[in-house]
């Protein structure tokens, strides 16, 4: 089942956004949230197969290999609620392992409807499972679904694919801050985040040979002709990943290839772009698996476990609720 969005509004609110964005005097942006339409998605999907990018693998492998001992360590009765579930591939392993235990109802919270639809085809076979789907950004539908869960029952949050790095450090200890108000002490989170590596092979997992990630950043524009009657020309943008050593993240941008302008007729504007001058899509920060420890503390939890890849380092950690 799949609680539909309630937002008779969204091409509104993505125009709005759009304008915002863009309009901006100095560095342009646009949200990646927007990123993840069908056709995002389903690139998305093809960017965890490629072979530099290793991140969605590493996060596979861990609770995969791990499932038992991390749902061994969430006391019955659970649910789980997911934030961003995507494809919902790899959280197989981990509602296997808890519905061999007990009967399990299952939260995705996805703003992509493909995304929630995938999932649900993806993982409805599993014995003993529910699934409600709710197509909502992670704080609103992780406030629902606490509306859903039963008084004994703890809820066993994931936040997998290291989505926290798309935030920079003090708006992802804001987020975690706010994931744990709407909790329960006791609750928990499990938090996917990868974890530093050399730059080289950063820019090429952010990069790739193939040119798909440069496809789903270039998606976003071609997106905004779609769905607001844009005339962005793609040629004559390109996709760069960029390392801020400061911020320890990874950067993507479209750069504009020439000076030129584009109308976007449901967002009212026509904008300007300089040669060279970029907009500015996502930042993936990467984290030190100490640090955790920290970060988890400052947002009100307590990490009480961490497993790391040794293939690509990544890590799962486990946060309680304080
Ligand atoms: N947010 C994911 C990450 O940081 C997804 C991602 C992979 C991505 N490649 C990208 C987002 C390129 C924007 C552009 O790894």
């Amino acid at each position: 089942m799949i609680i539909p969005a309630v937002t008779p509004n969204a091409t509104y609110d993505f125009a709005d956004e759009v304008r915002h964005g863009l309009s901006r005097r100095g560095q342009k942006e646009l949200p990646s949230k927007y990123l993840y339409d069908e056709v995002g998605s389903a690139l998305f999907e093809v960017i965890s197969y490629l072979p530099e990018y290793g991140l969605t693998r590493a996060d596979e492998r861990l609770l995969r290999r791990y499932a038992g001992e991390i749902v061994d360590r969430v006391p019955a009765p659970v649910a789980v609620a997911e934030l961003g579930s995507g494809s919902g591939k790899k959280t197989r392993w981990l509602l296997e392992e808890l519905c061999r235990r007990q009967r399990t109802s299952y939260y995705p919270v996805e703003i992509s409807r493909s995304a929630l639809d995938m999932c649900e085809r993806e993982l409805r076979d599993i014995d003993a499972i529910s699934i409600v789907g709710f197509e909502r950004e992670y704080l609103d539908g992780l406030s629902e679904v606490t509306t859903y869960r039963q008084k004994n029952q703890r809820l066993l949050v994931l936040f997998l694919g290291s989505t926290i790095g798309n935030f920079d450090r003090p708006a992802g200890v804001k987020f975690l801050a706010d994931v744990r108000r709407i909790l329960d002490p006791g609750d928990f989170l499990l938090l996917g985040t990868d974890l530093e590596k050399p730059a080289e092979q950063l820019v090429r997992a952010y990069d790739d040979e193939l040119g798909v990630t440069a496809a789903f950043n270039l998606n976003l524009l071609a997106r905004i002709n779609r769905e607001l009657g844009a005339n962005f020309d793609l040629s004559q943008f390109a996709h760069v990943a960029r390392i801020n050593r400061k911020a320890r993240s990874v950067e993507m941008h479209l750069e504009s290839r020439r000076l030129q302008r584009v109308k976007i007729p449901a967002a009212r504007v026509t904008i300007e772009f300089q040669e060279g001058e970029t907009i500015w899509t996502e930042s993936s920060h990467k984290y030190s698996a100490m640090e955790m420890f920290k970060t988890a503390r400052e947002a009100g939890f307590r990490c009480e476990a961490q497993w790391i890849d040794a293939e690509w380092p990544f890590a799962e950690n486990l946060l309680v609720a304080a």
